[in-house]
C-alpha cells in the first residue's frame, strides 16, 4: 500500500490497486487511501491473494501489468501466483517473500518467467530478498547453484557480506538437526560462495 502511494505521488505508474484479506489492515488501509483518492487512481479490494477478482471475473483482472507481493511467506505467494494465468496482461512481478526464497526460484524455474533481478536489502537490522520478474517468450532455466544461492545477487557489498555471514551462522546451527533438504543444499552452496 505504501509503496503504491509513493509510486503514484512520483507519477511512476498511473492506478493503484491494494489487495489486504484481513479486517484490520483493510480498514486501515482505506483511510489512508480515502484523503488521495481525488488525486490519485488508488483503490483497496478485499481478497484472499487474487481469488475474489478471479471469481468475480473482475475488470481489474485485465488491466494489471505488475504484481506486488510482499511482506509474507513464500507459501503464501505460492498459493496467489496460481492464480497469474489470469492477468492477461501482466509483464512484472516483484516479489520480498520473508522465508525459504529458493521456492520461489524453484517455482519460476522452467517457465516464461525470467528472475530479472534479484536484490538483498537491508531494513532495520532486517534483510530481505526482493525478486524483480519480467515474462518472457522463452523458457527460463536455473541451474541448482542459482535455485539455492541466487542470480546474480544485487545490493550494497557489504550489505550482501553480511548477510550470507549471517545466514551461513543461523544455518551452522540448524542444519545438523534438519532433515530438510533444501536448507541443507541452502548452507552447502553458501559455504561454497564464501570460500
Ligand atoms: C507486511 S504487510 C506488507 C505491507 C505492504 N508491503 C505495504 O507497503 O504496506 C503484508 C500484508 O499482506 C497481507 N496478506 C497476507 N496474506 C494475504 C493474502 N493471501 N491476501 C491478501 N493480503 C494478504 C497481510 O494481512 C498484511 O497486511
Amino acid at each position: 500500500m505504501l509503496l503504491g502511494i509513493e509510486l503514484l505521488k512520483n507519477n511512476k505508474i498511473k492506478k493503484f490497486v491494494g489487495i489486504e484479506n484481513k479486517n484490520g489492515p483493510f480498514y486501515s488501509a482505506k483511510k489512508i487511501i480515502a484523503p488521495l483518492r481525488k488525486e490519485y487512481d488508488i483503490s483497496i479490494l478485499f481478497s484472499d491473494g487474487l481469488s475474489n477478482l478471479v471469481s468475480d471475473n473482475h475488470p481489474f483482472l485485465n488491466s494489471f501489468d505488475t504484481l506486488v507481493m510482499s511482506g509474507f511467506g513464500t507459501k503464501e505467494i505460492l498459493k496467489i501466483l496460481s492464480d497469474i494465468p489470469m492477468l492477461k496482461n501482466l509483464q512484472t512481478i516483484i516479489l520480498e517473500p520473508r522465508n525459504n526464497v529458493w521456492g520461489i526460484r524453484k517455482y519460476f524455474n522452467n517457465s516464461k518467467w525470467k528472475i530479472s533481478e534479484e536484490w538483498i536489502v537491508k531494513e532495520k537490522n532486517n534483510f530481505h530478498n526482493v525478486f524483480k520478474l519480467l515474462k518472457t517468450k522463452k523458457i527460463n532455466t536455473l541451474n541448482e547453484k542459482q535455485i539455492y544461492s541466487g542470480v546474480n545477487i544485487k545490493g550494497g557489498k557489504d550489505i550482501i557480506h553480511e548477510y550470507w555471514k549471517t545466514k551461513t551462522h543461523y544455518l551452522e546451527s540448524i542444519v545438523g538437526f534438519s532433515k530438510n533438504k533444501d536448507l541443507q543444499k541452502v548452507y552447502s552452496y553458501l559455504l561454497k560462495n564464501r570460500n
